[in-house]
């Protein structure tokens, strides 16, 4: 009984977690217009973020952020992200299935 107690609870953070990384923060309401709500965009200028490695990712909007990579129409939606909003947009871009 303690066992099954323990396998069901095991369970549970398993699903919980991964439903977690799979759902959307907020934030990436503010990048869906150019990326897709998937990550996969449907426009060549506008990079798939869809399957890509999420330190991949972190690493690119903490350069955005910081002004080390340059982009007019990227830049000003990095500037305002908080570490913990780049942690989520990664994690949550990273889940998503490329097209
Ligand atoms: C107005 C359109 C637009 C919006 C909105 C936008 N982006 Fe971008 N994003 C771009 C463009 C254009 C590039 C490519 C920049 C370049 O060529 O260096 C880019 C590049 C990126 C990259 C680098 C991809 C790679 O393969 O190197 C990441 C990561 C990214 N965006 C994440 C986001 C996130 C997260 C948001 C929301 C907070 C967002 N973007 C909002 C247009 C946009």
């Amino acid at each position: 009984m303690k066992k099954l107690f323990i396998a069901s609870i095991t369970a549970a953070l398993l699903f919980s977690a991964s439903a977690h990384s799979a759902e959307a923060p907020a934030v990436a309401a503010s990048c869906s217009g150019c990326h897709g709500a998937d990550g996969n965009s449907v426009v060549p200028n506008f990079p798939k973020l869809a399957g890509q490695h999420a330190a991949y990712i972190e690493k690119q909007l903490k350069d955005f952020r910081g002004g080390f990579r340059k982009d007019a129409t990227m830049a000003p939606f990095a500037k305002n992200l908080t570490d913990e909003n780049i942690k989520e947009l990664g994690a949550f871009y990273a889940s998503q299935p490329a097209k």
